[in-house]
């Protein structure tokens, strides 16, 4: 067995990135790599990065610089550090990384995670021919999009934790909205197998997950092979997965408003797993802007599904992202995104300033919006979408919903966890509630989470020794 080295992964970016991540630490395991509580306790550190945004991209390299030091101190000492970069910059920009910091020994783009450890072995061996005080990296790389999809040869996940799980599906977009680069970073879209797909969630859920997150950049494009071997739908997809034993709850993200199809609004009203709960992003409430953004959907379509999700199940809640300030956006067009989100409500929104981002169509587009205006934009944006999630969550006060407690609380004797429409839920309880869905009285709404009292019989008695602290 070789010695127990440690591991340090960052994550950014999106619930993929989140998932790959796990699925680094799995395949690196028979390297004799355990998790590491900090960069400072480990042999190996991976960023896995998100080139979403300049904002998010330029932050690694203020990390990579901090990484260096702590190499060139571990050096010192006559150990080692091996630097790794994965994720959506390692594709985009990839031998420019060890230009920019040429401390870092591994490159590896979200396609190639399979090859991990063949390439940590090369970086090992690279080290031990390394002269003193050398502060080159291993310049180990690999970004190409393989033919053979990696999930054929990354080890399934084998640990839960909080009893939710995420579930990569698909990756990839064939989209390409003008302002985006994960067309770029990902590749081109690819959906796997529902027999592969089932396999996981059920060992998932014999691990302890009772909620099952499907993910993919463009999760409801799913169309892999069906068990039968025709090509399958993602409302297809779930009604098989609400057939396992145990699974309580079924989630997905992120849709795009083209792929919502009846058989998937239908979903919603007929598989009682599949939470009342959605992400779908609409971007824009200008039809100008969307014909700009290439998003292959106006606002009416838009409003459309909203009315046929909330007939389907009256208790939906959406959840959406908005890009301000895409170029050419005028007053008008803004305030046509300002009256879309009023006509919606709601529950959760994620919002942005447009941001330039290299080798997309809208990077090159004359009418760039100044800063200062989409700063404006996006405080009243936010000031909107902020009283509509606080109004979300005020609804929930008195009433009793099941809990899916996924951790122990910041305070001692505390416990958090998700209510069906994704609000974080705060209650006194113990912690071996952790993994369960309780059922909880809300007593109080804050701005992004809900505090509660559990009232499952058991643990009333519990309930009752340790008052509940409202969350400020
Ligand atoms: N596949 C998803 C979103 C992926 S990226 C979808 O189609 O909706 C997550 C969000 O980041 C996007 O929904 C968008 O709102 C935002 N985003 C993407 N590119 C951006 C850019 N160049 N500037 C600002 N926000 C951006
Ligand atoms: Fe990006 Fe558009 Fe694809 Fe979403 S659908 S990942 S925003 S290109
Ligand atoms: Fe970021 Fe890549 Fe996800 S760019 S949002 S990590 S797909």
């Amino acid at each position: 067995m070789a010695r127990k080295k440690g591991l340090f992964i960052r994550t950014y970016g999106c619930q993929m990135n989140v998932y790959d991540s796990e699925r680094m630490a799995d395949v690196l395991r028979p390297l004799g790599y355990a998790p590491a509580a900090s960069p400072d306790d480990a042999d190996m550190v991976i960023v896995n990065t998100c080139h979403i945004r300049e904002k998010a991209s330029e932050k690694v390299f203020s990390e990579l610089g901090r990484l260096r030091d702590a190499q060139a101190r571990r050096r010192a000492a006559g150990n080692d550090l091996v630097i790794a970069v994965a994720g959506c910059v390692a594709q985009a920009e990839g031998a420019e990384i060890m230009r920019r910091q040429p401390a870092v020994d591994i490159v590896v783009g979200p396609q190639a995670y399979h090859r991990l450890p063949e390439m940590v072995a090369r970086a090992v061996r690279a080290a031990g021919h390394r002269r003193p005080g050398a502060t080159k990296g291993a310049g180990v790389l690999d970004t190409e999009f393989p033919v053979e999809p990696k999930f054929d040869h990354l080890p399934a996940p084998t640990t839960v934790t909080g009893g939710a799980a995420f579930v990569s599906v698909q990756e990839g977009c064939d989209k390409f909205c003008t302002f985006c680069v994960v067309p770029y970073t990902r590749g081109a879209e690819y959906s796997r197998p529902a027999t592969a797909i089932l396999a996981e969630a059920r060992s998932l859920v014999a691990a302890g997950a009772r909620e099952i997150t499907l993910l993919g950049q463009n999760v409801n494009a799913w169309h892999g092979a069906a068990p039968d071997g025709s090509t399958g739908s993602l409302a297809q997809l779930i009604w098989a997965l609400a057939e396992i034993d145990g699974l309580a709850r079924i989630r997905y993200t992120t849709s795009h408003p083209r792929d919502m199809d009846d058989a998937l609004i239908a979903a919603h009203r007929d598989v009682a797993a599949l939470m009342p709960y959605l992400h779908l992003p609409v971007q824009s409430g200008s039809d100008r802007v969307l014909e700009a953004m290439n998003r292959k959907h106006d606002r009416d379509h838009y409003l459309r599904l909203i009315d046929q999700l909330r007939t389907a199940r009256p208790d939906m809640a959406l959840s959406t992202d908005i890009i301000v300030g895409f170029p050419g956006e005028t007053d008008r067009d803004f305030a046509d995104t300002l009256a879309l989100v009023r006509d919606v409500g709601f529950a959760s929104a994620f919002s942005f300033k447009y941001s330039p981002r290299p080798g997309t169509p809208a990077a090159m587009l004359e009418r760039q919006v100044p800063e200062a205006e989409k700063d404006a934009r996006l405080q009243a944006l936010q000031a909107l979408l902020g009283e509509q999630q606080r109004g979300f969550n005020a609804t929930l006060v008195g009433r009793t919903i099941p809990v899916l407690f996924q951790e122990a609380g910041r305070k001692p004797g505390q416990v958090l966890g998700k209510s069906p429409w994704l609000q974080s839920v705060h209650a006194s309880g113990p912690a071996r509630l952790v993994g369960q869905i309780v059922d909880v009285h809300i007593v109080g709404a804050h701005a992004v989470s809900l505090s509660g009292e559990i009232v499952t019989d058991d643990i009333v008695q519990t309930a009752v020794t340790h008052p509940i602290e409202v969350a400020a």
